[in-house]
């Protein structure tokens, strides 16, 4: 029987369902899906397909879910470019660089702030990211920052409170002040406006001790746990994150065998950002041996203006199948369904029945020619919740 206002998308050459028993990528040849209410009704073999309202012919082309782009800093103003250039002539990345962006976020309008988010989620939009993770962290002050998470509220749910990015230059003779402010006052402006914190374990940044205090004041006002670690050299993030109950480490660029035990053993979501590597020249980090190990690893883009100004989740999933040793479906899968689980979701990253019906339509018969065509646009049509957002059904050339 038909759904009503029901769509039926059919003839497409591979679905990635993602929905199988043990959780792994799940895909289907020959398949149809159903849209119904916003949600997934139905997916299976085109031939047993069941009626709809309205139809789209996929032509033999791949649907995939939606990408869970589960980091991105967003709430910015200003450009680093000559930052990126003298990185690409032998400087070192610092994290210093960051200062930069707080003075041009600090003095930037809220509608100047708000355009650029704007500008970056509809990018994100037409490379197919249906969830979009967004933290502030360029504002640093109770004011700058309680703006920052509102202002990420109006394109997304995902909000995290990055309050503890660096130490701000007015708190650079009293870091323990800054952490204070951070646990105290700005948690409090903040805690309202956002579902997860997050803290900049690194040198430079904040230390373990600082870092675990930043994650427990965050529990205690209702904010899930998650950290940058171990992103520019080995470090204790890791087990702090482990220890915090974290949802995810993010980073893990420079890992001991240590690390990855404890990232497997309490289960907290390995999220790797291919595109700081690289915009900052570090090499990338090892996926199989996270996976290998049996973590669960998500891909996102850690759009920032400093070490990775990409909104591209197909380019991250390239680097991914090219240079850190995930094969095409594993790579797909962190991009979808490993984001979804470094941000605790089970409604999206996957298209089993009841899933939210956020899809790619690709312009190619499968999920490989993400990494396999890199750089080159094949996103037809994204859906959110069962309205399409982005693109066309039609077929675009022949
Ligand atoms: O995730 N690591 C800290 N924060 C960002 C970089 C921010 C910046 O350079 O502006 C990151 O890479
Ligand atoms: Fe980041």
């Amino acid at each position: 029987m038909a759904h009503p206002d029901s769509t039926l998308i059919t003839h497409i050459g591979e679905l990635v369902t993602n929905d199988a028993d043990d959780g792994a990528f799940a895909a289907l040849p020959d398949a149809a899906l159903v849209i119904a209410d916003g949600r997934v009704a139905w997916t299976g073999p085109a031939s047993r397909a069941p009626a709809a309202d309205s139809l789209v012919d996929a032509g033999g082309r791949a649907v995939l879910p939606g990408f869970v782009d589960s980091h991105a800093h967003l709430v910015f103003a200003g450009e680093r470019s000559a930052e990126f250039a003298a990185r690409m002539a032998g400087h070192p990345y610092q994290a210093g660089g960051i200062l930069t962006t707080v003075a041009a976020t600090r003095a930037a309008t809220d509608d100047a702030l708000r355009a650029n988010l704007a500008r970056l989620a509809g990018e994100m939009a037409r490379q197919g990211t249906t969830t979009v993770e967004c933290k502030s962290g360029y504002g640093l002050t109770v004011a700058d920052e309680a703006r920052g998470l509102a202002l990420a509220g109006e394109v997304t749910p995902e909000v995290t409170y990055l309050g503890a990015h660096v130490v701000p230059p007015e708190f650079a003779g009293d870091p323990a002040g800054y952490v204070d402010l951070v646990c105290g006052p700005m948690l409090a402006a903040c805690a309202p406006h956002a579902r997860w914190i997050d803290v900049f374990c690194e040198t430079g940044a904040f230390g373990a001790e600082a870092a675990a205090a930043i994650l427990a004041a965050g529990r205690e006002a209702g904010l899930g746990a998650r950290i940058h670690a171990n992103q520019l050299g080995p470090g204790p993030g890791v087990r702090v994150a482990a220890e915090a109950g974290a949802a995810s480490a993010d980073h893990c660029t420079y890992l001991s065998d240590a690390d990855v035990d404890a990232l497997t053993s309490a289960r907290v979501v390995a999220t790797l950002l291919p595109g700081a590597e690289f915009g900052t020249r570090h090499p990338y980090p090892d996926a199989r041996r996270l996976l290998d190990a049996g973590a669960t690893v998500a891909l996102a883009t850690d759009c920032n203006p400093g070490s990775s100004y990409t909104s591209s989740m197909p380019f991250c999933i390239a680097l991914a199948v090219r240079d850190m040793g995930m094969t095409t479906q594993e790579a797909i899968w962190a991009a979808t369904a490993g984001g979804a689980a470094a941000l605790r979701r089970d409604d999206v990253g996957h298209l089993g029945v009841g899933a939210r019906a956020d899809l790619i339509l690709l312009d190619a018969p499968s999920h490989v020619y993400l990494a396999y065509r890199p750089g080159v646009p094949q996103i037809a049509a994204v859906w959110q919740a069962g309205r399409l957002v982005a693109g066309t059904e039609s077929r675009s050339c022949s």
